[in-house]
């Protein structure tokens, strides 16, 4: 696996490749990579012949007040695990190489409407950040496809929006939530957790099965959110929502709809939680 510090030596090696008629694949990450993100890089390996990773820590992504700063950064770990995955390229820029008049000076991006529900209005700007680094390493990489996980579900889609408005020539693909044995989604925040709340946490999944149940049995919508924030807030969870919405992340009307999802976005102590469960009754 080659690795590259700047956009200049990356692109270099994507023209040869695309001079040869190889097929992109993109993974964006942000590093302290566990199995979770090394399934998204066999998946792009299944929709291309080369395969690039990125590591970027995006500080436009993160609010005044959340973990920048202490976020985990692996970069020796990512390497060999990547390497062991048969990635072809791995981009890790430095924030002036991705913001080069810094990140006060740089162009900005708002996907509207859908930004202002659930995460987004718990995380201000969040994916303004996320939306403004990930047109830049699309732009940078120009990969045929990019994948991306489901348990960020409404970053997915605010990156299929983005890249649908601004005709962007990747494709994106979703890829499945990876969960530990016990159900709780992979997510490199979970390291945070101390060891009583790594139980605590299994919660989570537990809870938005409760929410599927309870829908597929017709019970009105907003009554099993209530329950399941309570239920949540019973084991300790601060709950930004429990809710659940059609899965172009409208509110859901009727339990028994098709294409519904559950979502879940709480705290235990400084550590943030998020996670989701679609579900169908046909
Ligand atoms: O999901 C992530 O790890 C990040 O939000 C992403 C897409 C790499 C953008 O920084």
């Amino acid at each position: 696996m080659k690795t590259f510090n700047s956009v200049a030596a990356l692109r270099t090696q994507i023209a040869d490749w695309k001079k040869a008629g190889l097929r992109i694949g993109f993974v964006p990450t942000m590093g302290n990579l566990h199995a979770g993100h090394f399934a998204l890089v066999e998946l792009a390996r299944q929709h291309s012949d080369k395969v690039v990773a990125s590591i970027f820590v995006n500080p436009t992504q993160f609010g005044p007040n959340e973990d920048y700063a202490r976020y985990p950064r692996t970069p020796d770990s990512d390497i060999n695990g990547l390497a062991g995955k048969a990635c072809d390229a791995l981009l890790l820029p430095s924030v002036e190489e991705m913001y080069p008049f810094g990140t006060m000076g740089c162009v900005q991006m708002h996907v509207p409407g859908i930004t202002d529900i659930l995460c987004g209005m718990h995380r201000p700007g969040h994916f303004n950040g996320v939306a403004q680094v990930v047109a830049r390493l699309f732009n940078m990489v120009q990969a045929d496809v990019a994948v991306f996980g489901r348990k960020d579900y409404q970053q997915l889609q605010v990156i299929r929006y983005m890249a649908t408005e601004m005709s962007f020539p990747t494709r994106i693909i979703p890829a499945p939530t990876l969960r530990e044995a016990d159900g709780l989604a992979m997510s490199s925040r979970n390291q945070y957790l101390e060891d009583e709340q790594r139980q605590t946490a299994t919660f989570i999944y537990q809870t938005l099965n409760f929410m599927k149940d309870q829908a597929s049995l017709g019970m009105p919508i907003h009554g099993i959110e209530a329950e399941a924030k309570q239920r949540l807030e019973m084991m300790g969870f601060v709950v930004d929502y429990a809710e659940i919405r059609r899965s172009d992340l409208s509110r859901a009307i009727e339990p028994n709809e098709k294409n519904l999802l559950a979502l879940i976005a709480a705290r235990l102590g400084r550590t943030r939680l998020i996670d989701n469960l679609e579900f169908d009754f046909a």
